[in-house]
């Protein structure tokens, strides 16, 4: 008997598809189909699969031409399977021609012709709307934005926008699909919604233009300064039908979500302490982040990522926080947070002139989480308990720059008419506000 083996994800089943089972079937007697698991594709960067796996699965079977479906999960599992299925020939369509010739090894590898003018990609992109997206303020944030949203379905960044049209032209000159704009009422009309990736203090008023424009809005992070004005913009947003979102890229992490779900659901039993830190040193002192007047500091430039975790998981609701800062120059270079929650205390460290270690761990009555620096672009950690044998690790990939998963969320948000995103609540980023302008009150603060 001549067993043959074929993998794909099979999104939207479409006749290219079955064709390709059809010739896969043809080479040998019994074809085994492996699906590619959900986790599995979003771990190769495929985050657009509009199927999950059990309808996958079920639309292969429905073709009636595999003998045996199985779930891939992993890298280098095709040759575990076709050792352990004892296959004799791994079939796959021409768009891979030569991507696995290293199986030859184990058994003789087939490219099969691959049916023209269809694809899952095509299917899906012909099936959702498009949302227009345009950038405002074209610097160093936004010039990773367009290769990001391009892994995005129904996304499409057509526009950009910034008072100095040399930062546009930086933008435009690398992306031919994007329009650079100068004025900006042409700018919205292009548009359905917007990233914001401006200097902070500029950031509400932008937020204002836009929704007055019925135009959905990601703002970079920190979204506002002040809880009350951000209060205010979630509200006006709201009332004018336009999701506005803080682009928070470690809210939206996978590897982030997956660890602050294990730690709700008990893993390290009840929370006590959470200690986060982050810090950058800048060589550049005359760029905006220590600019006194352009909002610059450390709290300010990296606050919103360690206060993420203390947030999520010990809610909004502190007792009392104490902010201790280094002042250089009219601007914080190191601040250190202190909070006491009823039954816990967390604390975080920020520092654009002074180094810590940029780790985050977060201690309960049964174990630590433990996620080495740099932890907010988590792609690994490690539940650790008293007795080491029990201690587990969990791996997951990164890509790029990570701003994809926010973009993903956004649209997902727009697309479905969600205000709020789970990943990063409204009263979370409103509270990281309220933070930033305790901070500039000076309320419970001490120069150190
Ligand atoms: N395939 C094919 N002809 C097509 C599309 C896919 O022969 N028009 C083959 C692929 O080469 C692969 C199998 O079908 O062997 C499963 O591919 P999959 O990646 O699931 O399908 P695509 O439509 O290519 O999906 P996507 O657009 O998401 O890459």
């Amino acid at each position: 008997m001549v067993k043959v083996i074929t993998y794909g994800t099979y999104d939207l089943l479409h006749q290219g598809h079955i064709n390709l089972l059809k010739r896969a079937k043809e080479l040998g007697d019994y074809l085994i189909v492996g699906v590619t698991n959900d986790n599995f594709d979003r771990d190769r960067g495929k985050l657009n699969v509009r199927n999950n796996v059990l309808e996958r699965v079920e639309a292969v079977k429905a073709t009636g031409l595999a003998d045996q479906i199985i779930i891939e999960d992993y890298i280098g599992q095709k040759v575990d399977d076709v050792q352990k299925y004892d296959i004799d020939i791994f079939a796959i369509g021409s768009d891979w021609e030569g991507k696995f010739d290293y199986l030859n090894e184990f058994c003789k590898v087939v490219y099969l012709p691959r049916t023209e003018g269809i694809s899952s990609t095509m299917l899906r992109a012909e099936s959702s709307q498009i949302v227009k997206v345009g950038i405002i303020g074209c610097g160093r944030v936004a010039q990773r934005f367009p290769s990001e949203a391009n892994v995005v379905s129904s996304v499409s960044v057509c526009a950009a926008y910034d008072i100095d049209p040399v930062a546009t032209q930086k933008i435009t000159d690398r992306h031919e699909d994007i329009k650079p704009y100068e004025n900006i009422d042409d700018f919205y009309n292009a548009v359905d919604a917007v990233y914001i990736a401006t200097p902070h203090l500029s950031h509400c008023e932008y937020i204002k233009k836009s929704i007055d424009r019925g135009k959905h809005v990601l703002c970079e992070t920190p979204m506002s300064l002040n809880g009350k004005e951000a209060k205010e913009l979630y509200s006006l947003a709201e009332k004018k039908g336009c999701i506005l979102m803080e682009a928070n890229k470690t809210a939206h992490c996978p590897a982030f979500n997956h660890l602050i779900a294990m730690i709700k659901s008990g893993m390290i039993g009840d929370v006590v302490d959470i200690e986060a830190s982050l810090s950058q040193l800048l060589s550049n002192k005359d760029g905006r982040e220590f600019d006194p007047l352009q909002a610059g500091g450390s709290l300010y430039e990296e606050g919103s990522y360690p206060l993420l975790p203390i947030l999520k998981l010990m809610g909004i609701n502190y007792d009392e926080l104490h902010l201790y800062s280094r002042m250089e120059n009219g601007i914080d270079i190191y601040t250190k947070g202190l909070f006491k929650y009823p039954k816990a205390t967390c604390s975080f460290k920020v520092g654009l002139g002074v180094k810590t270690e940029g780790d985050l761990v977060i201690s309960g009555t049964k174990g630590y989480a433990y996620v080495p620096a740099p932890w907010w672009k988590t792609d690994y950690f490690e539940f650790r308990y008293e007795n080491p044998n029990d201690n587990k690790k969990f791996f997951y990939k990164w890509d790029e720059f990570g701003l994809r998963y926010e973009i993903q969320e956004f649209i997902s948000c727009i697309c479905n008419h969600r205000f709020s995103s789970a990943r990063l609540r409204r009263r979370e980023s409103i509270c990281m506000a309220e933070i930033m302008h305790q901070f500039t009150e000076r309320k419970n603060f001490f120069e150190i």
